[in-house]
């Protein structure tokens, strides 16, 4: 699990320009699935068959980033957000484009820090130049540039939003039995993070009869943190709800009562702010019954964000035997 993590964290993912991590999940997930396809918006289907309704797991491979909106006779490239991106965050902060090309963030003087906004901030790649002399381009998407790190019983790295949720899925999908009670399909999903948008063409394609999203979510553990009941190290969150989905009763249960069946720590989850994949699955076509798996992480949308590794080790455990388990009927 923490190599596979070190690789999906440290490749260059932000929202519509997913094509290296689904290159990446391509490879690490072929050999364990019957069928694999793409679709038009670019989200990854690893599809293994099984006897009854498919269950759609989705984990989204986009990370928030920052999109370059103009470039001066200098070289100096201006910026705004792509995704859930907080501007103050960025200052000093090493990013990289998809070549590999890294620039450094500031921000023009300012009376007082309050005074940040995005029109402040500047990227500097260190091309003295306009373009075509300087190698970017207006609309050119950068990401964090920090490597994968494991402190303490954690792990630290950029984008664990949501490739913690994708090496999850990789990981079950490695471990499921021969004979399934159901058609497993595997999304790894494009642009969640600027409006949960490849899950709902994917859910469109797939028909699934349930659905399960797997990402992170936001902790109250830390000093002074707003109060959540969520927690690093106390096991996977069952997700109740957030303000994209009111997850449906009849896979609540059944999460809970699976994980309680595993002898499994487990969490329950209500998010006041943020969505999931969840959110768009659950209203395809007359909808579908649909929950979340969330693994509980620290600093989400930092460069730094932090996840707990017996938290990912038990998500995967009740992954895995949710999949190889019958559903119940509506
Ligand atoms: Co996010
Ligand atoms: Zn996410």
């Amino acid at each position: 699990m923490e190599a596979l993590l070190k690789k999906l964290t440290e490749t260059f993912g932000p929202s519509g320009e997913e094509a290296a991590v689904r290159t990446l999940i391509e490879a690490e997930i072929k050999d364990s699935v019957d069928r694999i396809f793409t679709d038009n918006l670019g989200n990854l289907f690893a599809l293994r068959e099984g006897a009854g309704p498919a269950i759609m797991l989705s984990a989204h491979m986009d990370e928030i980033g920052v999109i370059i909106t103009h470039i001066d006779e200098h070289g100096f490239m201006r910026l705004a957000p792509v995704g859930g991106m907080a501007p103050h965050l960025l200052i000093g902060q090493r990013l990289r484009f998809r070549d590999g090309r890294v620039a450094t963030v500031y921000h023009e003087k300012l009376k007082s820090l309050r005074d940040l906004e995005w029109s402040k901030l500047y990227l500097d790649g260190g091309a003295a130049a306009a373009p075509p002399e300087n190698p970017v381009a207006v609309g050119d998407l950068a990401c964090f540039d920090q490597p994968f790190q494991r402190a303490g019983g954690r792990y630290l790295a950029k984008a664990l939003d949501d490739r913690a949720g994708c090496a999850l899925l990789i990981e079950t999908a490695r471990r499921l039995p021969r004979e399934l009670p159901h058609t497993v399909c595997f999304v790894f999903s494009v642009q969640e993070e600027v409006g949960l948008r490849g899950a709902t063409t994917a859910a469109y394609r797939l028909k699934p009869a349930y659905g399960l999203a797997v990402d992170v979510t936001r902790v109250g553990d830390t000093p002074k943190a707003p109060v959540m009941a969520v927690s690093l190290g106390q096991g996977p969150a069952i997700k109740i709800k957030d303000s994209s989905v009111i997850c449906h009763p009849l896979v609540r249960r059944f999460m809970i009562d699976t994980a309680a069946e595993l002898g499994i720590p487990y969490q329950l989850e209500v998010l006041e702010r943020g969505g999931t994949d969840a959110g768009a699955i659950h209203l395809s076509r007359e909808g579908v019954p649909s929950g979340v798996l969330s693994i509980p992480c620290r600093y989400i949308h930092t460069p730094s964000e932090m996840v707990d590794a017996g938290d990912m080790e038990h998500a995967l455990t009740l992954l895995v035997k949710l999949c190889s388990k019958p559903w119940p009927a509506l």
